[in-house]
């Protein structure tokens, strides 16, 4: 199937940011998930880094109020894993031939990541609106996607890579635009302290960032 915009953009609008997390343990992630749905982020992306990811989508799939994704999706075998742990969303970081090929194949929508305008009008051929902008920051920040705006009208982004909270808001103004992804709400040292409250307290902030539009 194409790629369903409109749960994307249901995904991609329930808060300014979504979390980018790295994590490999599942007790650990539900702790980390409560802590970053309470304090407003619902849609999560687990990237497919470590060993037991996938145990880690699994539990966030139970977990109520929560919208759980996979990042790092590199192919079609990685995509059917992500599916079957409970995945609602996917996420990677380029796009290749094979995995649109698979994606085209799934029920469960994919967000692509671009770095240029031709990378984009490929996807746009195949019927992709929603795409992840990745890195942001290294291949040319806020400046570089405020560009595609005009001649790319139908695309909207979740630009990742490098933002934090002082730079969000700059990324969250632009119109093509409707969320960040970003790793800063749940800092590698606060999650391995159980730090929930730090974590839920780092949330709430993100998730006043900014309407998503
Ligand atoms: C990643 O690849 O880990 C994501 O793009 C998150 O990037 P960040 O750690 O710079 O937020």
């Amino acid at each position: 199937m194409s790629q369903n915009v409109a749960y994307l953009d249901h995904v991609m609008t329930r808060a300014p940011v979504v979390p980018v997390l790295i994590l490999d343990d599942p007790e650990q992630a539900l702790g980390l998930g409560r802590a970053l749905v309470a304090g407003g982020l619902p849609a999560l992306e687990v990237t497919l880094r470590t060993p037991r990811a996938l145990d880690c989508i699994r539990a966030l799939a139970t977990l109520e109020g929560a919208i759980v994704g996979a990042g790092t999706v590199l192919d079609g075998i990685a995509l059917a894993a992500a599916v079957e742990a409970g995945a609602q969303f996917l996420v990677s970081p380029g796009a290749t031939t094979r995995l649109i090929d698979a994606a085209e194949r799934s029920t469960i929508p994919l967000l692509p990541g671009v770095a240029t305008a031709s990378e984009a009008m490929a996807l746009f051929e195949r019927g992709y609106e929603r795409l992840k902008f990745f890195p942001a920051e290294a291949v040319g920040g806020v400046a570089h996607l405020k560009a595609l705006a005009s001649p790319l009208p139908r695309l909207k982004f979740c630009p990742t890579g490098g933002i934090g909270p002082d730079t969000a808001p700059r990324w969250l103004a632009l119109s093509n635009v409707l969320c960040v992804g970003g790793s800063w709400v749940a800092p590698a040292d606060a999650v391995a302290a159980a730090d929930w409250g730090r974590i839920e307290k780092l949330a709430r902030e993100a998730a006043n960032l900014g309407a998503a539009c």
